[in-house]
C-alpha cells in the first residue's frame, strides 16, 4: 500500500520452521510394532496384545491430537473458564492474532483483565508473538491458542461450540494490495468468504458482538482529503475490494440480528509495543510486498541492499506519495473503545488515523534518523495502481470514541519498533542475530 518497494538479493536464507508448541509428538519407543520375538508368540497372546496396543495408540494420538488443535498447555480448568460465560470478563475471539496487529490486540486485551482465545492458522503469524503472551500470561483462564484456518467452518463451529465467547475481534487476513493484484481469488476467499463463515457461526452460537479489521484501501482513490467516513467507497484493486465486500456482508446481516458491530478502517499501521515485548515480523517471502517501516528496516539492517520509493512526480509537497501512518498501540486503543462502546443492533463505523499525512521521503528521514543508518534510496518510477494521496478526518472516532493518537512522532515509532528489530533478526524465531 504505498509507493515503496525493497530490492531484495535473489538468495534470501531460508525462514526457520516456526517453533512449535508441541514438540514431541512421536510416540514412545514401547508403543512400537515389530520385534523379533513375537514370532514366538502365541496367536491369542498376540490378538490380545495387538488390541491394547491399539487401544494405547489411540489414546495417545487423541491426546496429541488435543493438544496441537489447543496449541497445548490448556488443562481441563483452563477449558472449564473458557467454555462458561463469567460476570465481569469478557472473552473476546481475536482471529489473526499471531500476526502483527492481533498479537498487540491480544496483549492489551490480556492487560486489561480479559480472557482471550487466539485462533490463528499461523499462514503469516507467528507462533513466537503467541508463545510471548503465553509467557506473559500464563494463569489458567487467560489465554488459549487455537491453531486453526477460518476456511474451515466445521472447525470454526466447533470452537463456537466448546467456547463462550462474547465478542470477536477479526483482524485475520491477508493483506497485501500487491499480492491482490496477482492473486485476486486468494483474497475474496481468504478475506469475504472467511469473514462469512465467521458471521455464519457468530449467528449459530449467539455471539453478538464484532469488532472488524477494514481499511482505507476501501475508499480506493478519493477525490478530496481528508477522508471522512462519508467519503464514497470505491476500492481499486482486489484487497479493497474483498475488504468492502465483508463491511458489506457484516452491514446486510447487521440489520437482520441483535448484533452490535464497530467497522475500523485503517490507515498505516506502523510501530511496535512501546516495551518492546511484541513486534512485526513479516515472513521473508512476503518482503517483495514491502510494507514501507518493514522495508526501510531491512535496508537499515543490511537484509536489502537498499530502498526503492516508486514515483517522485506525484502532485504532493515533495512528489512523492502521502500516506497516514497510525501506531498499532494507538489503533489497539481504538478497538478497545469500540469494544466497550459497540451498541445492540448498531453498526459504528469507524476511520482509525492521525488526521496527518507524511509523505515517503519524510517517512524515509524519519527511519534514517531512528536507525542511525544512512539507507540508500533509488528513485524510481510510479508503480501502476498507486494513489498520491491518503490521509484521515479522524473528528468521528475522536468526538463518538473519545479516542485520539497519541503516538504521533514517526522518528520516535520508528525508534522502539527498530530497537526490537535489532534484538530480533530473525523475527520470533531467534534472538538478536548477532
Ligand atoms: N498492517 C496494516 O497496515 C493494515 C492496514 C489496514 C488494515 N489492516 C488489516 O488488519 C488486519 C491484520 O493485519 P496485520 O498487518 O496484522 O497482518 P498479519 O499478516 O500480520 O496478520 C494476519 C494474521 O491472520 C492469520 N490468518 C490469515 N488467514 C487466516 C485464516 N484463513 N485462518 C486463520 N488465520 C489466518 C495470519 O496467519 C496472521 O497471523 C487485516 O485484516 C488487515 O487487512 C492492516
Amino acid at each position: 500500500m504505498g509507493s515503496l518497494a525493497a530490492s531484495l538479493p535473489s538468495s534470501l536464507p531460508p525462514f526457520p520452521r516456526p517453533r512449535r508448541i508441541v514438540e514431541n509428538n512421536r510416540f514412545p519407543r514401547a508403543f512400537a510394532f515389530g520385534g523379533s520375538d513375537r514370532s514366538s508368540m502365541q496367536p491369542r497372546f498376540q490378538f490380545v496384545s495387538k488390541l491394547l496396543l491399539a487401544a494405547l495408540l489411540t489414546a495417545v494420538c487423541m491426546v496429541v491430537l488435543r493438544q496441537s488443535s489447543t496449541g497445548g498447555g490448556s488443562s481441563k480448568a483452563d477449558d472449564t473458564k473458557f467454555s462458561r460465560h463469567e460476570d465481569g470478563v469478557t472473552h473476546v475471539l481475536v482471529t489473526g492474532g499471531a500476526g502483527y496487529i492481533g498479537s498487540h490486540a491480544a496483549l492489551r486485551l490480556l492487560e486489561e483483565g480479559n480472557r482471550v482465545t487466539i485462533v490463528d492458522n499461523l499462514s503469516r503469524g507467528n507462533i513466537g508473538a503467541i508463545e510471548e503472551l503465553q509467557g506473559l500470561f500464563p494463569e489458567p483462564g487467560r489465554l488459549q491458542f487455537i491453531h486453526a484456518d477460518l476456511g474451515d467452518s466445521k472447525h470454526v463451529n466447533k470452537i463456537f461450540a466448546k467456547n463462550a465467547i462474547d465478542a470477536v475481534m477479526h483482524f485475520a487476513a491477508v493483506a497485501y494490495v500487491s499480492e491482490s493484484m496477482a492473486e485476486p481469488l486468494r483474497y475474496y476467499h481468504n478475506i469475504t468468504f472467511n469473514t462469512l463463515t465467521l458471521l455464519e457461526a457468530m449467528k449459530a452460537h449467539k455471539v453478538r458482538k464484532l469488532i472488524y479489521s477494514s481499511t482505507c484501501a476501501t475508499y480506493g482513490e478519493p477525490k478530496e482529503m481528508p477522508i471522512t467516513e462519508d467519503t464514497p467507497q470505491v476500492p481499486i484493486n482486489p484487497y479493497g475490494k474483498a475488504k468492502k465486500m465483508a463491511e458489506d456482508l457484516i452491514k446486510d446481516y447487521a440489520r437482520t440480528a441483535d448484533l452490535s458491530v464497530m467497522i475500523l478502517r485503517y490507515f498505516n499501521v506502523i510501530g511496535s509495543d512501546p516495551k518492546g515485548r511484541l513486534g512485526e515480523a513479516p515472513r521473508p517471502e512476503l518482503r517483495k510486498h514491502a510494507r514501507i517501516s518493514g522495508a526501510c528496516f531491512d535496508a537499515a539492517a543490511g537484509i536489502t541492499p537498499g530502498l526503492e520509493v516508486r514515483g517522485t512526480d506525484y502532485n504532493t509537497t515533495d512528489g512523492t506519495c502521502i500516506r497516514d501512518y497510525i501506531h498499532v498501540s494507538d489503533l489497539v486503543d481504538a478497538h478497545v473503545k469500540a469494544m466497550v462502546k459497540a451498541k445492540s443492533q448498531q453498526v459504528g463505523i469507524y476511520n482509525v488515523g492521525t488526521g496527518k499525512g507524511s509523505s515517503v521521503k519524510e517517512f524515509v528521514e524519519a527511519c534514517k534518523a531512528a536507525t542511525g543508518v544512512d539507507i540508500n534510496v533509488k528513485y524510481l518510477d510510479r508503480r501502476p495502481g498507486d494513489y498520491a494521496e491518503v490521509y484521515s478526518d479522524p473528528s468521528k472516532i475522536q468526538k463518538e470514541l473519545n479516542w485520539v493518537a497519541t503516538h504521533t512522532d514517526l522518528k520516535d515509532s520508528l525508534a522502539v519498533a527498530w530497537k526490537w528489530h535489532t534484538l530480533h533478526r530473525n523475527g520470533y524465531n531467534t534472538e538478536s542475530g548477532g
